[in-house]
């Protein structure tokens, strides 16, 4: 089966590129590298053998898209591209609503007249907003806080109404929590452009010496030690969730929603602690006050994405943290 990804030079997409390699399917990935690295197509043609088809390309560009879609004839897109910063989001939402939402439009299009019918979309737990009861499931309400998750919401019904437009179109939305890991072969991973926002590349850096030391937002919210909460998943058990979602789209609804997550929340002083048995570093940090907008805690509901996916993910936090330690100390400025 012919699978075209969108945004494969990137933390996740470059994950499941491998993975469905492995699985046998037949890849090709457009990436405009806006935060992609083109030596983790390099690498990860290397640790599988398998040859991935690459173009360097903004998916905005309905023209080119639609070539692609012409010559490749892929039978099913994954749709990783997009932008992932919520304050980012908030200073630049008209980037985001043209970057995560016009993409995904100019998508459909080209998925529309080349008559491919099935789509992953990667979507984000940021769509359910403040917690109206935890864990989070697929019926939580929707009510995104920033403009990141807004555009990930809409992106969402509009895969919803093109699904209903026309039989038999598929549409499958994976909704992350904290994806987190590289894949054991320490070849591939997290690399952020520039100061990383989240937790897990932050320690790695202080891990390596590329930063300091690590600000922990907050350490008096309602959690086991005061410090944030959340729902971590190793990036391989995330990508290979996608591999069954493809699987199984045959008998999922034709627009299933499901939550992909570890079920678990841990806070920031475990991650630490769990990072620091995995390393044997010491990590430096300090309290500062909280992050605007961040909440305590919050975990996945995962009982549908179990069932219908026949999935469930593998690694613990600790393999989380040995393999995030193995890919940053193999590659301490990244790619
Ligand atoms: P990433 O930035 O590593 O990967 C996204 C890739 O898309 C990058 O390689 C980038 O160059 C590419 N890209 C961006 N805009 C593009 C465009 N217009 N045309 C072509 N390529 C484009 O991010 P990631 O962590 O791998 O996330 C992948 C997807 O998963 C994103 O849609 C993100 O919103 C979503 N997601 C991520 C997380 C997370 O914590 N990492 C959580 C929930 C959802
Ligand atoms: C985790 C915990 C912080 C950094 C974000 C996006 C979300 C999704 C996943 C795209 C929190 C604390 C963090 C630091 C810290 N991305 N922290 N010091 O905020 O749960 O989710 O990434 O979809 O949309 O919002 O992840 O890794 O930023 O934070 O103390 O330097 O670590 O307060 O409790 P978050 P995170």
């Amino acid at each position: 089966m012919r699978v075209l990804v969108t945004g494969g030079a990137g933390y996740i997409g470059s994950h499941t590129c491998l993975e469905l390699l492995e699985a046998g399917y037949e890849v090709f990935t457009l990436d405009n590298l806006d935060n992609g690295h083109i030596a983790a197509i390099e690498r990860v043609q290397h640790i599988t053998g398998c040859e991935l088809g690459f173009a360097q390309l903004d998916i905005r560009d309905e023209k080119k898209l639609k070539k692609v879609f012409a010559d490749f004839k892929p039978e099913a897109v994954m749709h990783f591209a997009g932008l992932k910063s919520v304050s980012q989001s908030v200073a630049e939402p008209l980037l985001y609503y043209d970057v995560n939402v016009g993409s995904t439009i100019s998508l459909l299009k080209a998925m529309s007249y080349a008559e491919c019918n099935n789509i992953v979309f990667s979507s984000s737990a940021t769509v359910y907003g403040l917690p109206k009861y935890l864990p989070y499931d697929e019926s939580h309400p929707t009510c995104p806080v920033n403009p990141y998750g807004r555009t990930k919401l809409f992106a969402e019904e509009i895969i919803n109404d093109w699904v209903i437009a026309q039989n038999p179109r598929i549409g499958t939305v994976l909704r992350y929590f904290n994806p987190v890991g590289a894949h054991f072969s320490g070849q591939i991973g997290e690399e952020p452009c520039g100061i990383p926002n989240n937790l897990m590349p932050f320690i790695a850096q202080v891990a390596v010496g590329r930063q300091d030391y690590l600000k922990i937002f907050g350490n008096n919210f309602d959690t086991l030690d005061g410090t944030g909460s959340r729902d971590y998943i190793h990036v391989v058990d995330l990508a290979k969730a996608h591999i069954k979602a493809l699987e199984s789209q045959f008998r999922l609804k034709p627009f299933q929603i499901l939550n992909i997550g570890r079920g678990k929340g841990i806070t920031v002083m475990e991650l630490i602690e769990a990072f620091e048995k995995a390393s044997g570093v010491s990590i430096k940090y300090k309290f500062v006050n909280s992050r605007e907008g961040d909440l305590p805690a919050f975990w996945a509901n995962t009982s549908l994405a179990e069932k219908e996916l026949n999935w469930s993910p593998r690694f613990d936090i600790n393999q989380m943290c040995k393999d995030t330690w193995y890919w940053q100390s193999n590659n301490i400025n990244g790619y």
